[in-house]
């Protein structure tokens, strides 16, 4: 969603920085940019709809030497994805405020920007934007008596809903002000300079150290440092932490898009996922973050799975391996509706939140819902130190590296085994034996070389893809762990290659949606060796009836099911708890190529954000 970048220094110009920034923020979906320049001259603003690249020429025509960059050695700049007011130009975010001597970026929403408008208009305050943020722009203006820091505080005391924000003023030059509430903030610490952003990574090609914000923060940032406080002025102490992935993970390396790359690395990603948490002595998993005893784990008596989208389907996946190898009721819940059905949770349900941003703002209230109800709960993260991992105090982080494309891949085959890890220790304080452990752990330990088997597969995937690239229609179908894997597949086809997908449950075809079934609409069947497989087939034999053509992804060596449909994507033979992690990565590949024929823009795709921090 929104990405904000803010910079500060003596003299290093500051639009280089923040339109770079900028371009590291591009991967999370926006539709307008700009900048914001404070220098001698006072505060300049730029803006664009559309792209980081027409916003950069328009910067370059604007500030046409050296010594006219030079002038600006402070700046915010933002990307915004619309939710108050089309994506025009006026809308873009910087909004102006004091006659264009103040500047503000803001990710979030602000509830009550409405009668916070009508009560400005009433003292003739005239507004340019349909937006909620220039309401606090005006805000701050009115309540800035010589001190910034304090203006921005009152402001953001009349303000309900959530915020990250930056903000510069030229009554106060060379200090830029930022606060957090429910939109993340980070701050990185360099030489003469410091930086802002919404995520660290527009931040680590100038600093690896950084300070991560925490909700009701409010920072004074200068070239040489930050101070922070909260919203009633008491000083604020908050860690200096060292990124430990530099550039070179969030590039994209040789491959034509990031979701290609984001696939490849998942060998990679997975066994660090798996790297130091198999105790093959005790036949279980060593899950240090999740600080549980094995009594602990043994008074749960219900798990609860959070998340939403590729989450919520890692989620669904986790009911499976839960309730399989360890005996444990597990709900999966779609966090939206989680967190505004008063959920029944309590002291002996274990919540697990799944995020790959761990900012994703359904599932951050579910996680405090939670705690609210006395559960225990855990987070199960990829960025570190994200709002939900740290909210939740304790858990397992994914170790899957930066994931920039929009469509999310590794995230999931890494989610399901770190579930599978944590089902493996659950189990083995419960029924599961040594002989079952060591089955499942030595099996674990294989993920990483499953995966690249599939990826191996990639020529004949594409190959594939390309028959069925022309059709608008698609059905996705599986059944036990493989149902949220169909999920996934249409998923995946849906937000990248625009193509209308449905995931089905396979027995629920006949309930209704086999009348949709025609030539024109490809039928993609899971059918991978689980229990229940022969059934799948039977529905493959349903829609083949219905002239459907079906791509099955069978077991390897299962000639009965190649046999059976029109095209066969192979995955290698593993065990049922692992065959989602093997089926969902030849979709990925599936949907990849399906969407690079149909000339999508794959890592960006149109309306769609990385993080959701909206609700
Ligand atoms: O960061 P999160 O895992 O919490 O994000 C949840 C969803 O927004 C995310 O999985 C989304 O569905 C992806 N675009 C799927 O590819």
């Amino acid at each position: 969603m929104c990405g904000i970048v803010g910079f500060v220094s003596r003299s290093t110009p500051a639009v280089g920085p923040l339109v770079n920034g900028l371009r590291r923020l591009e991967y999370r979906g926006y539709d307008s940019a700009g900048v914001a320049l404070e220098g001698t001259a006072g505060i300049k603003v730029y803006k664009q709809t559309g792209k980081v690249a027409e916003l950069d020429k328009l910067l370059k025509s604007a500030l046409k030497t050296e010594a006219e960059s030079g002038e600006y050695a402070v700046g915010i700049a933002h990307t915004r994805w619309a939710t108050h007011g089309l994506p025009t130009r006026a809308n873009a975010h910087p909004h102006v405020a004091d006659d264009g001597r103040l500047a503000l970026v803001h990710n979030g929403i602000i509830e009550n920007y409405a009668a916070l408008r009508a009560g400005l208009e009433k003292r003739s305050i005239k507004f340019i934007s349909q937006t909620d943020t220039e309401v606090l722009a005006h805000l701050i203006a009115a309540f800035d008596k010589g001190d910034f820091l304090a203006a921005v505080s009152q402001a953001l005391k009349q303000v309900e809903g959530t915020y990250g924000i930056a903000s510069i003023s030229a009554r106060h030059p060379g200090e830029m002000i930022v606060a957090r509430k429910g939109s993340p903030l980070v701050i990185g610490l360099g030489e003469g300079e410091t930086v802002v952003a919404s995520d660290v990574s527009a931040i680590v090609a100038r600093t690896r150290q950084v300070v991560y914000l925490k909700d009701g923060d409010i920072a004074r940032i200068t070239p040489e440092g930050v101070q922070i406080y909260s919203l009633d002025n008491a000083p604020v102490s908050r860690d200096v932490q060292q990124v430990d992935w530099d550039l070179g993970a969030i590039e994209k390396g040789g491959f034509e898009h990031f979701m290609l790359k984001e696939i490849h690395e998942q060998p990679d990603a997975l066994r660090n996922t798996i790297r130091g948490r198999i105790d093959r002595q005790g036949a279980t998993a060593i899950l240090a973050g999740l600080n549980l005893s094995p009594r602990d784990l043994a008074a749960i008596r219900r798990l609860v799975v959070i998340g939403c989208g590729t989450s919520l389907h890692a989620g669904m996946v986790g009911k499976y391996l839960f309730e399989s190898l360890a005996d444990l009721p597990t709900s999966p819940e779609q966090a939206a509706e989680f967190r505004y059905s008063n959920p029944i949770v309590g002291p002996d349900d274990w919540a697990v939140a799944l995020s790959q941003s761990g900012e994703t703002a359904d599932t951050l209230a579910a996680v405090r819902e939670s705690i609210r109800k006395g559960a225990l709960v855990s987070g199960l993260c990829n960025v570190v130190g994200s709002t939900i991992a740290r909210e939740a105090g304790r858990g397992v982080y994914l170790h899957a590296g930066p994931e920039i494309s929009v469509a999310s891949t590794k995230a999931f085959t890494a989610q399901v085994t770190a579930m599978l890890l944590m089902a493996l220790k659950m189990g083995r304080t419960r029924r599961l034996s040594h002989e079952e452990g060591v089955r499942i752990a030595s099996e674990i330990e294989r993920i990483p070389d499953l995966v690249a088997d599939v990826i191996r597969e990639e020529d004949e995937i594409a190959r594939i893809a390309a028959k069925y690239a022309h059709a608008d229609d698609m059905f996705f179908i599986g059944r036990g762990i493989l149902y949220p894997a169909a999920l996934e597949g249409a998923l995946k086809i849906k937000e990248i290659a625009y193509v209308h997908a449905e995931g089905y449950q396979a027995a629920e075809l006949k309930h209704g949606p086999i009348a949709l079934l025609s030539a024109q609409t490809p039928v993609v069947a899971l059918l991978a060796d689980i229990p229940g497989k022969e059934k799948t087939v039977g529905n493959v034999q349903e829609c083949r009836a219905r002239q459907a053509p079906v791509v099955g992804v069978a077991t390897k060596g299962d000639d009965d099911a190649a046999a059976q449909v029109d095209d066969v994507i192979f995955v290698p033979r593993t065990i049922p708890e692992i065959s989602p992690i093997v089926s969902v990565v030849a979709l990925q590949l599936f949907a990849y190529h399906v969407a690079r024929l149909r000339g999508c823009e794959i890592d960006q795709p149109r309306n769609l954000a990385k993080s959701v921090t909206v609700e």
